[in-house]
């Protein structure tokens, strides 16, 4: 059973409170890897922050002392009047931590207890605390003291939510093909998150939507998502160093037997698709030459096992994208010869 007596902290309990909000950033972010991390001028003020506890009249924090006299939890708490809301008078927990080896046997009830016994003297109408989705932990002892969610946040990246955006512009436009081979533009750096199979489907549909010569279809398709295989591409590509950071590469194959004359036309205006599919969805590609180059060919059907009687145009590597890049032309009027050269 601990042995341990819970009482308001003092100054000189600063250095281990500072250590006790530490390990508690520490226990969040090993709970949710999505929350915000804690920066150095942070870590730098939280000593600041416990001494304006420590002086509030408002605020009281209190520790739980072993009989060895080490620190084996901490409460913070702190009551404020909001005039324009109702209740006006909150009472909020800030920092609550006991560490792993007080966990159970009563330390988090007791520093709780004395804390409620400090709000009801403040005259508090409510208490109000945030706990880190994921952190099973506290949740188990909040709600177990008859806390309930009541507003939960909810986060996402910049770059995520640009892609989202940059999809729905696309879809309100009615995907808008114009707007679409404009944005179009080489992708080269992802972001971690994978593609679907959805999307990869999607993007052969399109690939298999392309014009080809006598309508003979030459092509085959290799989806590439096995992380060893794209490590495998990127390092037999010349220029494919991104499929080691891609989600996916597709990789565009003409069989020379069903079209001789045309199966590098066909394959290249797949290949023009699957970019724009890739754009309209908001996902972001690049195309890799392949064919005719020296060696490229025999080294990628070496990775993926195509048969040799099959030839490879190009590759995609494709993934979220984790740059922009501006929609543009390249419009040159002295490329265009009007009624003759
Ligand atoms: C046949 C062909 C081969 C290409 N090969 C590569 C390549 O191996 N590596 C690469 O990073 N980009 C490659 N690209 C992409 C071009 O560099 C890119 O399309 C060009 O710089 C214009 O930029 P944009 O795609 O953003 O409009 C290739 C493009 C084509 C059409």
């Amino acid at each position: 059973m601990a042995d341990y007596i819970v009482r308001p902290a003092h100054e000189d309990d600063i250095p281990d409170l500072i250590a006790l909000r530490l390990a508690l950033q520490a226990h969040l972010e090993a709970s949710n890897p999505h929350i915000y991390r804690m920066s150095a001028e942070g870590r730098a003020r939280a000593e600041l922050q416990l001494r304006e506890l420590l002086q509030s009249d408002d605020a009281l924090l209190l520790v739980a002392e072993t009989a060895a006299g080490r620190l084996g939890g901490m409460v913070t708490g702190e009551v404020k009047r909001y005039p324009h809301m109702e209740p006006a008078l909150i009472a909020t927990i800030g920092v609550m931590y006991v560490t792993p080896e007080w966990r159970e046997q009563g330390v988090g009830t007791a520093l709780v207890t004395k804390m409620l016994a400090f709000f009801h003297e403040k005259g508090a109408e409510e208490i109000s605390l945030r706990y880190v989705i994921g952190n099973a932990e506290a949740e188990r002892f909040w709600t177990g003291l008859g806390f309930e969610p009541r507003i939960i946040t909810a986060g996402t990246s910049c770059a995520k939510l640009s892609a989202l955006l940059r999809r729905l512009d696309h879809t309100q436009k009615g995907g808008n093909m114009l707007d679409t081979i404009f944005a179009r533009r080489s992708i080269r750096q992802y972001t971690d998150e994978p593609v679907t199979p959805e999307q990869i489907k999607k993007v052969l549909e399109a690939g298999m939507a392309a014009p080809s010569a006598a309508n003979r279809k030459p092509w085959h398709f290799v989806a590439v998502t096995d992380r060893a295989k794209l490590n495998e591409l990127a390092e037999r590509h010349p220029h494919g160093k991104m499929l080691a950071q891609a989600a996916a590469a597709i990789v565009v194959c003409g069989d020379p037997q069903i079209s001789e004359r045309f199966w590098v036309h066909d394959c290249a205006a797949a290949t023009e698709n699957i970019l724009l599919a890739i754009t309209a969805l908001g996902l972001g590609g690049v195309w890799l030459g392949v064919y005719p180059g020296d060696n490229r060919e025999a080294a990628i059907r070496e990775v993926l096992g195509i048969p040799k009687e099959i030839n490879v145009l190009s590759m995609i590597a494709l993934g979220h994208p984790a740059e922009q890049k501006e929609p543009r032309t390249q419009y040159d009027e002295t490329r265009v010869h009007r009624n003759g050269w």
